[in-house]
């Protein structure tokens, strides 16, 4: 054998051993910002991301909101560590993406594009972890027109457990009163106010008809009677396919869809699909589609916040993106074991 033959193996098997290293994921691994700086070669790790997600935004821009709802379903559930993006196994048997509230998860072509590339650029150093919070941030900063954007601390690690049920018992269900979501955000370190910053986020993206079916039926005091039946209600009774969507914020439904139809409410000027404060305007005339969006009305605790964003849209901007630099911080179980997985889809061996 030639020596550097023999040196490359020697490599190879300690970059194996190093990938397959499982650590206590907790403590001692403190976020910083710029974690990655000067660990991948020549190669900016964050410029990676961002030029990989402008590039899947600009093919198709509803990838904008999926990774943003990745980040969220992510982060919530054991912390940000990736357990969303494990693939059923022999160990993960039942894994969150298999979660009822998991529905319409999206965006994992564009995480295994960026780790692929990362993985190509200085294997095993970033983990699937940060990948997800880093492309979630960009998509943010993308869909709000620069508006929403923050440096986000680094240096997460990949967990080893992925459970439908715990999603399924985390997760916000959208059938939701306030008591129940309040419950469900305090238990992650969130206050009802940032319940509502948060819930902005479905200024974007889409829904399918299953979860907002009872909002077909609501009373006219919790929906647009014009909205529900004219817009949601005939959307829904589509033929050309199972459980079809409905764009989350009415700005984005198409105007053939639209018509002239709405009663009650002036649809504002179109926003390109603009995550800003829309939805609360929206709100404020039970123009929403979840029961979860309208509980937030329903409480005066709640609608003064509802209030506030919907007159200030500079001042969402701004709690938005302290609440996502908050979202990006829940860690994992105490004790849990990490890992930077070599794909986002299995625990290493
Ligand atoms: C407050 C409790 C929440 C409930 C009950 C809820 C529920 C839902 C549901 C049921 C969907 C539609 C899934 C489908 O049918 O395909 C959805 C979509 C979405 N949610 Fe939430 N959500 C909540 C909070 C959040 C938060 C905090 C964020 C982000 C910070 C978020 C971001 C999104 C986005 C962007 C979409 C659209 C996804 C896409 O178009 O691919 N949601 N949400």
């Amino acid at each position: 054998m030639k020596t550097s033959f023999v040196v490359v193996c020697m490599l190879a098997v300690a970059f194996r051993l190093a990938a397959a290293v499982v650590v206590p994921a907790a403590a001692p691994y403190a976020l910083k910002v710029g974690y990655y700086n000067s660990k991948c070669g020549n190669s900016s790790v964050e410029s990676i991301v961002n030029e990989t997600v402008t590039a899947y935004l600009d093919a198709d821009n509803s990838k904008g909101a999926a990774l943003l709802r990745l980040f969220f379903h992510d982060c919530f559930v054991r912390g940000c560590d990736a357990s969303i993006l494990l693939d059923k196994s022999d160990v993960i048997t039942s894994p969150e993406k298999a979660a009822g509230a998991n529905i319409g998860i999206a965006g994992l072509d564009v995480i295994d594009a960026i780790k692929a590339k990362l993985e190509a650029a200085c294997p095993g150093v970033v983990s699937c972890a940060d990948i997800v919070v880093f492309a979630g941030r960009d998509a943010t900063r993308y869909m709000s027109k620069g508006n929403v954007y923050f440096d986000v601390p680094a240096g997460r690690k990949d967990g080893l457990v992925s459970s439908s049920a715990e999603a399924d018992s985390t997760l916000p269900d959208s059938k939701a009163d306030v008591a129940e979501l309040v419950a469900g955000f305090t238990a992650k370190g969130f206050t009802p106010e940032e319940l509502v910053i948060l819930s902005g986020a479905h200024s974007i993206g889409k829904a399918h008809c299953s979860s907002f079916k009872d909002r077909l039926t609501a009373p006219s005091s919790e929906i647009n009677a014009s909205y529900r039946d004219d817009v949601l209600n005939k959307i829904c009774a589509s033929a050309a396919k199972a459980n079809p969507t409905a764009a989350n914020n009415i700005r984005d439904i198409d105007a053939a869809t639209l018509g002239s139809q709405l009663q009650g409410y002036v649809v504002p000027a179109g926003g390109g699909g603009d995550l800003d404060n829309s939805y609360y305007k929206n709100n404020k005339n039970n123009v929403v589609l979840f029961h979860s969006d309208w509980a937030l009305v329903a409480q005066s605790s709640t609608l003064k916040h509802v209030n506030e964003y919907a007159a200030n849209g500079t001042l969402w901007n701004s709690d938005f993106t302290s609440a996502l630099v908050k979202l990006s911080q829940l860690a994992m179980p105490a004790g849990s074991l990490g890992q930077v997985r070599m794909s986002c889809r299995a625990i290493n061996d």
